[in-house]
């Protein structure tokens, strides 16, 4: 995380930026994003896909991170964006992102989802079942425009991630099997206002349990691909999905330049470009969400650290488990004693614990503490959940920082509500 640093006066700094300010000026909880651990990661990518000599197009998964901040960066550093939503699309475009960079994922495109892919003339839509083709294929006809198409393809590969975020497996509602993939990539050509361009897999997420699946998966997306050539079938491109994994507690992690280096080997042969769709990799390092300690409390047989961030701000914890890295900031509390606390939110639930036994100083009400790599799926998974508004969105950019979303009013929380006239009416 070259972007932290641990300064003995002003704390744990982010690029050149102390903490502590952006909690003076902005307030807790805070998203802080670092623009220069962005930019670094995308061309480290760029670079390990490069090295391999691939022709390669990075689609950087918007739905780690849609901050149109965050999204002007990647596009200024050459990043085309995958979505999946119309919401994600729009962002996209909000931010710079040409539609012919775009490719649009998901299980479930609406008609109008499909309409707006179409009227912005995306690079491709990632095709998960025949009964989409179908609807695509009528809406695209009638519209007169040709929607280009990969189909995805579930491979039946086991990531060893989180089984709530296994995507790959033959149970998991994504992708057509691969067994029906060449009758279907077959129809697809034959089907108006389609035009099959290639095929795709993603299969899963958080993936460090080394290259193996990964290569399963090219593996058998590479004999797809030859069997789809033999029949006489057009394949332009192979979409390599994302899922890297991220070292969140120091365990072992691939690097890029593995995965470069499984694409290589497995869709190599096949001489054509190909395509990847990397979230947390790219933006999960670069972002950290900062919180200050509400108070302090001694249970019966456990010491509890209460944030004024909850699980409706930070939910991996509680949703999958997830272990992230929690520092102090302020210098006097980086170099004191630490002993196990528990660290909880303000959300009536048990499972708002973000860590229990952590080693951490016996930190005083208004110290800030800081959840490293939560810049994927961090902020884009909140909610508002106890009336608790949405928290500002920071970006440091060397010596500079900008707010880059404002924390939700309560005017804005409340703002939407309406009172039927048989209720009493408006408040
Ligand atoms: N492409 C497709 C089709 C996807 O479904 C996903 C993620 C990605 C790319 C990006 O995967 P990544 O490179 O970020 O692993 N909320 C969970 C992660 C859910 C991932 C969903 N799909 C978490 O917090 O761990």
């Amino acid at each position: 995380r070259p972007h932290l640093s641990m300064n003995a006066l002003d704390g744990l700094t982010v690029e050149e930026v102390p903490l502590a300010r952006i909690a003076a000026a902005v307030g807790t909880p805070t998203w802080v994003y670092s623009a220069g651990a962005l930019r670094r990661r995308a061309r480290a990518l760029k670079a390990a896909l490069d090295g391999a000599g691939l022709r390669a197009s990075v689609h950087y998964a918007v739905k780690a991170n849609t901050s149109l901040a965050v999204l002007r960066v990647l596009a200024a550093e050459g990043l085309g964006a995958d979505v999946v939503s119309e919401g994600e699309l729009r962002a996209a475009r909000a931010a710079g992102i040409p539609g012919a960079a775009i490719v649009f994922s998901g299980v479930g495109k609406t008609e109008r989802e499909l309409r707006l892919a179409l009227a912005e003339d995306i690079a491709q839509i990632n095709l998960e079942s025949a009964e989409e083709a179908e609807m695509l294929s009528a809406l695209a006809a009638s519209l007169g425009r040709t929607a280009r198409v990969a189909l995805r393809v579930n491979p039946d590969v086991d990531a060893r991630t989180h089984a709530k975020i296994t995507t790959g497996k033959s149970e998991n509602k994504f992708g057509v099997a691969i067994d029906d993939a060449p009758a279907l990539y077959a129809r697809l050509a034959t089907l108006p206002g389609l035009e099959p361009v290639g095929v795709a897999t993603h299969i899963g997420s958080q993936i460090t349990s080394g290259m193996a699946a990964y290569r399963s998966a090219y593996a058998r997306l590479a004999e797809l691909v030859q069997a789809l050539r033999a029949a006489g079938l057009p394949v332009r491109h192979v979409d390599c999905g994302g899922g890297l994994g991220i070292p969140y507690r120091d365990e072992p992690a691939p690097l890029p330049e593995a995965l470069a280096g499984a694409i290589k080997a497995t869709l190599g042969p096949l001489g054509l470009p190909v395509m990847l769709e990397p979230g947390r990799w790219i933006a999960g390092p670069p972002g950290l969400l900062l919180a200050s300690v509400v108070l302090h409390k001694q249970g019966a047989n456990r010491r509890f650290l209460v944030l004024d961030a909850g699980m409706n701000d930070l939910v991996r914890p509680a949703m999958y488990e997830a272990w992230h890295g929690i520092l102090p900031v302020g210098p006097e509390d980086f170099v004191a004693p630490v002993s196990p606390a528990d660290v909880v939110g303000p959300v009536c639930e048990t499972g708002d614990t973000f860590a229990r036994g952590r080693a951490l100083p016996s930190l005083k009400p208004g110290a800030l503490v800081a959840f490293l790599d939560a810049g994927a799926y961090g902020a884009v998974m909140s909610s508002t959940y106890n009336m608790r508004p949405l928290a500002a969105e920071v970006m440091v950019d060397g010596t500079r920082f900008a707010v880059t979303r404002d924390r939700q009013s309560y005017e804005d929380l409340l703002g939407r509500d309406r009172l039927p006239d048989w209720l009493g009416g408006a408040p």
